[in-house]
């Protein structure tokens, strides 16, 4: 009898500190990486390792891409790694709270991560959110604190605009050709969110 009440009073107050834990957690959500997500996301990991998104800072090395860089003036010989004017699109979470500082103080925020396509998952990763032990989780609860559910003016408003110099104004961006190629191979979601 004294166990079950003490138990029963534990799991009150864990509850309690619980939700007093997440409401108080309601802040700007910081970068956490691409390993974190593989943990439970394998095939979509392997499959957007192997695109240029996922390579896109190779890209502003010296000598990558030289000739398309001729073509749109932009100087194949320079190094454009610590160049301000790239690194929003080409790296993850410039700028942002936990985001890509610098090759040498966060090199495992280069190139086009989950989460510049998805969101932050510094608060939608906690427990109560997106865990193997709530895996129906509800999506208006993640959306709330970070999670992106990337739609094409995601892309276009973000990177697909002409402040790319290999975005010209005519380019026309067709959100579903891109995602058979720039993100990763889709597993239909197991449970309703
Ligand atoms: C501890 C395991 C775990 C980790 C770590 C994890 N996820 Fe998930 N994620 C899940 C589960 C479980 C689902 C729901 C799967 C289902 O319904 O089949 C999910 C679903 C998703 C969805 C679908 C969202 C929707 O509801 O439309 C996206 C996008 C996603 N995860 C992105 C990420 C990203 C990005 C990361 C890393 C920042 C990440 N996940 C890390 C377990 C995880
Ligand atoms: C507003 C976001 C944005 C900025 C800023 C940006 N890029 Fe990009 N970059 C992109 C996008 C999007 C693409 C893919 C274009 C496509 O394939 O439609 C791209 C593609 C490239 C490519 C590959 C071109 C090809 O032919 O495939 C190179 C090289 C590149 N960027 C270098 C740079 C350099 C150098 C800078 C800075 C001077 C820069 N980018 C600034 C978004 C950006
Ligand atoms: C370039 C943007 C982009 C990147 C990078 C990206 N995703 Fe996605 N992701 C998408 C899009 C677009 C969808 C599909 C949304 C829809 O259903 O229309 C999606 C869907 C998902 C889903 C739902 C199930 C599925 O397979 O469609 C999961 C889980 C997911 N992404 C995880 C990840 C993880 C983990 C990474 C990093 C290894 C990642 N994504 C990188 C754009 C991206």
């Amino acid at each position: 009898m004294r166990t079950l009440g003490h138990r029963l009073l534990f799991a009150l107050a864990g509850g309690l500190i619980a939700l007093a834990g997440s409401a108080a957690r309601a802040e700007t959500p910081s970068y956490v990486g691409a390993k974190k997500c593989k943990a439970c996301h394998l095939k979509q990991f392997q499959s957007w390792e192997q695109t240029k998104m996922a390579k896109s800072f190779e890209l502003l090395k010296a000598g990558a891409y030289a000739d398309a860089k001729k073509k749109m003036n932009v100087d194949p010989q320079k190094d454009y790694t610590h160049d301000e004017k790239c690194l929003p699109c080409h790296t993850t979470g410039y700028g942002k709270p936990g985001g890509f500082v610098s090759l040498e103080k966060t090199p495992e925020l280069v190139g086009v991560q989950c989460e510049s396509c998805h969101g932050p998952g510094g608060e939608y990763l906690k427990q109560g959110y997106m865990t193997l032990v709530n895996r129906e989780y509800k999506r208006a609860e993640l959306l709330k604190v970070g999670l992106v559910v990337p739609m094409a003016e995601t892309c276009t408003l973000q990177c697909h605009n002409p402040k790319s110099p290999f975005v010209t104004k005519d380019s026309v961006f067709n959100f579903e050709e891109r995602k058979k190629k720039g993100t990763h191979e889709h597993i239909a979601l197991k449970y309703e969110h």
